[in-house]
């Protein structure tokens, strides 16, 4: 499976955990798109860059991004067309986005959670697949929002 990883200054170390534990699963694909230090950088350039190869690909691609809180990150990957993020911190909700609202990055804030829980998060996340059903009309309409057409 292909994953698209990026952080900011806030979420690096908690994006460094995040790909020694997947390398350590192995099976997956991973491209990093930064930040590779905890020097302050913009969240913004990373969750677009991320945005951009989960949507842009023929692919089947998840993508997972850190700042501090997971938050501002999250934002600014849900401007990119095409993107459903998740800004998570319980096991739970990172589950169950994948299972209800087919999000394609899942977001984590550095500050929020420590990297124990955000693994086993990132574990079910990227093996949960979503539910379809009932639940494909709501992502429809979160689509025909983002097209203007609902
Ligand atoms: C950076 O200090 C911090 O604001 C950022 O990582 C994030 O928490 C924003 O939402």
């Amino acid at each position: 499976m292909k994953i698209a990883i990026g952080a900011d200054h806030g979420g690096f170390e908690l994006k460094e955990a995040i790909k020694k534990h997947l390398e350590e699963v192995g099976g997956y694909e991973i491209t990093d798109y930064g930040t590779h230090s905890t020097d302050s950088v913009d969240y913004a350039e990373i969750a677009f860059k991320v945005g951009n190869a989960v949507t842009k690909s023929d692919e089947k691609i998840l993508g997972i991004l850190c700042c501090g809180t997971g938050i501002g990150i999250s934002m600014a990957a849900n401007k990119v067309k095409g993107v459903r993020a998740a800004c998570c911190s319980d096991y739970f909700s990172a589950k169950y986005t994948r299972l209800h609202n087919d999000a394609n990055i899942l977001c984590m804030g550095g500050r929020v959670v420590g990297a124990g829980l955000a693994n086993e998060m990132v574990d079910v996340f990227l093996n949960t697949e979503f539910e379809g059903g009932r639940h494909q009309r709501r992502v429809d309409q979160i689509t025909a929002i983002e097209n203007g057409t609902f």
